[in-house]
């Protein structure tokens, strides 16, 4: 249970808490409007595909999105990811990732790997998660169709090179997918200037928005194979999925709580200012890297430079295991952080930390200073015992 003494720092899992306007949306979408999206003409119906553009060109806005239709509305950032790496990729294709990939990325490619449909390369990444580009670069063949990466690890929060990947990947007529799960939302993101093809994301963690929600953007040129055929409420006579955007991807019913949540969330963040979030994120990184660098024995991974990562912390405390110490961390001080590989293990992998992973403090913009001064003074205690 959460009360008021407790800290949560899980919010590289999913953020908590929301803004209250996201609260209000849900239920007001499903108290008072409660149709289907993209499927009447009555009025409510109407008040369904309003609520769904509205957050469309929200999220289109967050992310400098020229056109909202190239923005299509998934479940989460596992399965946009599904659909830009299955609907990019054919029989004989060649991917190039990174070594501090999630599952997400991970476990799809290798499962097109394993059926013998790609070849994928893995860039290798340091100790502190980073990836030179020339790495990535020099793997590239005349077969690789798509690059795909991470924008910032969920373990130890390091930011990628993206516009120096982008720009030769688009010399070469390489597409590349960024996974931008844990910067959407938390940190200064524009897919024109970063110059990606195909930008997967998820609604529940920086964004602010409800769980089940998630989107990707698809570069005006790009076709995707749907991952999934259905009805769409357009052109219904058709055998096949229609090719308009974003209809083309969005077979089935649409989550309209979950979007009328998510489409507040993104309004909240555009009136405080995307550059002001990240820059409290910053602050909280700052604070945090420097109150645990003063404790003994503990030993915090990834760059430790606010400047070059979000905010995720991973870190280990010597003499007791990462479970124990989350555990303890939870049950004598009230604070809430993760333990593990956290869906991980490329990243532990390149960290060195595969046997028992790490600690994982994460912050949103509703964490608070004093968040950071509570996981400080618990873990100094701790380390003091
Ligand atoms: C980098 C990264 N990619 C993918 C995911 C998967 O997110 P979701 O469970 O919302 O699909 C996560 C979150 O766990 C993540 O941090």
């Amino acid at each position: 249970m959460f009360t008021p003494m407790s800290v949560y720092l899980d919010n590289a899992a999913t953020s908590f808490p929301k803004p209250s306007t996201v609260y209000l949306a849900v239920e007001r979408y499903m108290r008072e409007i409660g149709t289907s999206p993209g499927r009447g003409t009555y009025s409510r119906a109407r008040a369904a595909d309003e609520v769904v553009a509205r957050a469309r060109a929200a999220l289109a806005r967050l992310l400098n999105i020229p056109r909202a239709d190239r923005l299509v509305f998934t479940s989460n950032v596992t399965e946009s990811l599904n659909l830009a790496i299955k609907g990019a990729v054919r029989p004989g294709d060649h991917v190039v990732t990174t070594a501090m990939e999630h599952n997400a990325v991970w476990r799809c490619l290798k499962a097109l790997e394993s059926e013998g449909v790609i070849e994928v390369a893995v860039a290798p990444c340091g100790r502190d998660g980073t990836l030179d580009p020339d790495d990535l670069l020099s793997l590239l063949r005349p077969a690789t169709r798509l690059i795909v990466m991470v924008h910032a690890s969920n373990v130890t929060g390091t930011l990628m090179p993206v516009e120096a990947v982008a720009s030769a990947a688009r010399l070469r007529g390489i597409s590349l997918l960024l996974d931008a799960a844990q910067t959407a939302g938390a940190y200064e993101l524009d897919v024109q200037a970063l110059g990606v093809d195909l930008l997967a994301f998820t609604g529940h963690k920086g964004l602010l928005g409800p769980q089940g929600t998630g989107g990707l953007y698809i570069r005006d040129g790009i076709v995707l194979r749907p991952l999934k055929e259905g009805g769409t409420g357009s052109e219904s006579v058709l055998e096949r999925q229609p090719d308009e955007l974003p209809d083309r991807y969005e077979a089935g019913t649409l989550n309209g709580p979950g979007i009328a949540g998510l489409g507040a969330a993104a309004e909240f963040l555009l009136a405080e200012g995307i550059r002001r979030v990240a820059e409290h994120e910053r602050a909280l990184t700052r604070e945090a890297l420097g109150r645990l660098s003063k404790i003994p024995g503990l030993l915090v991974y990834g760059p430790k430079d606010p400047d070059r990562q979000v905010g995720v912390i991973s870190f280990n405390l010597s003499g007791i295991s990462p479970a124990d110490l989350a555990y303890a961390l939870d049950e004598m001080y009230g604070i809430m952080v993760r333990a593990g590989l956290h869906c991980a293990p490329q990243a532990h992998r390149s960290l060195g930390t595969i046997d028992q992973g790490t600690v994982r403090a994460s912050f949103s913009y509703l964490s608070t200073t004093s968040d950071v001064e509570r996981l400080a003074g618990a873990l100094h205690d701790i380390a003091s015992r």
